[in-house]
């Protein structure tokens, strides 16, 4: 089996216009401002409109990264969603997205495994590319975390937006040097599924009058368990993905690490001895956006011309599962 080099060809992202800032929470739960961002690091976030499902902020996010890459809908071989958010159970959002994108020739399916949602999209992609299956494949991550929050829950419901982001994944040319997707680190821990889960509306527990009652709709979320097994996850997949990546901590030149709360990333950044500057926080302006997190925080930086070609880009995802993953990848525009 041949293999070849895959790189980032293009990124892109979408957050909605409505911003809920932590005076609105003040209004909807017993909460301040002041113990949101000491806890968090959240001031605001973005909040999709009645009529916006993910799908809608994943087609913004996958055109403006298709436009990035120079390519069209029609090159694309196949579209990957990362979201925890689906518009339905099926048909599933990447479906729906390869219909109103025009990409008639792409197979499409969807990743259900929370904020590591994206890592893994980034996985699948470099396998088919890395072997020559496949040219051109759009991941996107796009969450409507508005969705399955309890408003009446102040222990969850200052902790999440709504937004997308994507990337397209095409062959590097190994005679520039491309190495682009170097090397990535995938893991489960099944057993703490259910610190952070949707109980009701799968095939164990109906949506039914009871289930309404009591919010299991919603997401329900043990924190502060959780917070300890990012913190201690953290560095452990790191430590993995850079030994299998062939480089040293002094090589990454920037880290983005899945934006759920800032006392997560600080206290795993000062764990690897990384400075602050080479950290990329958002979590401030969007809140956690589950699988979307890592990929804004990706086209902002590329946006804001902070990436360099050649740059060494740590990539840490935790969440839901529990799951973890981490990529590093070579910048390669
Ligand atoms: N406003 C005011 N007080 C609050 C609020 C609020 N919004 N929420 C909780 N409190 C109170 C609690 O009731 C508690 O009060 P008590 O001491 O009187 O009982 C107190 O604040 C402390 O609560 P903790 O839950 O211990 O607060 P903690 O400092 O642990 O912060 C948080 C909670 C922010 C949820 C933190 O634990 C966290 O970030 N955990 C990790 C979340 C995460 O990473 N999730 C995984 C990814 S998400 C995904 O995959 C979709």
């Amino acid at each position: 089996m041949s293999c070849r080099p895959a790189v980032i060809s293009g990124v892109g992202s979408y957050v909605p216009d409505r911003i809920l800032t932590n005076a609105d929470l003040e209004e909807i739960v017993e909460t301040t401002d002041e113990w949101i961002v000491s806890h968090t690091g959240i001031r605001e976030r973005r909040i999709a409109s009645d009529e916006q499902a993910s799908s809608d902020l994943g087609l913004m996010a996958g055109r403006s990264a298709l436009e990035d890459a120079g390519i069209g809908p029609a090159d694309l071989d196949m579209i990957v969603c990362a979201t925890v958010t689906p518009d339905h159970f099926f048909p599933v959002t990447a479906n729906i997205m390869q219909d109103r994108i025009g990409a008639d020739n792409a197979a499409a399916f969807d990743i259900l495994s929370g904020c590591t949602g994206f890592v893994y999209g980034l996985y699948v992609a470099r396998q088919f590319v890395a072997t020559g299956e496949m040219e051109h494949i759009l991941v996107v991550s796009a969450e409507k975390l508005t969705s399955i929050t309890d408003w009446t829950d102040r222990s969850t419901c200052v902790l999440f937006g709504d937004g997308a982001g994507a990337a397209v994944v095409t062959p590097g040319d190994p005679a520039a040097g491309d190495t682009g997707l170097l090397a990535f680190v995938l893991e489960s821990y099944g057993e703490h599924g259910r610190l952070l889960h949707v109980p009701a509306g799968g095939s164990r527990q109906p949506v039914d009058g009871a289930a309404l009652a009591a919010h299991d709709n919603c997401l329900k979320m043990e924190g502060p368990e959780l917070f300890k097994l990012a913190v201690r996850g953290i560095p452990e997949v790191t430590e993995k993905v850079i030994d299998r990546a062939g480089i040293g901590y002094e090589d990454i030149d920037w880290v983005i690490m899945h934006q759920a709360n800032i006392r997560i990333i600080d206290a795993a950044a000062k764990r690897l001895g990384i400075p602050e500057d080479r950290v990329v926080i958002n979590v401030d302006k969007y809140g956690n956006t589950s699988a979307a997190s890592m990929a804004i925080a990706l086209d902002e930086l590329y946006r804001e011309g902070r990436l360099q070609l050649g740059d060494n880009i740590l990539m840490v995802g935790f969440g839901a599962g529990f799951s973890l993953g981490g990529a590093v990848i070579r910048w390669s525009r």
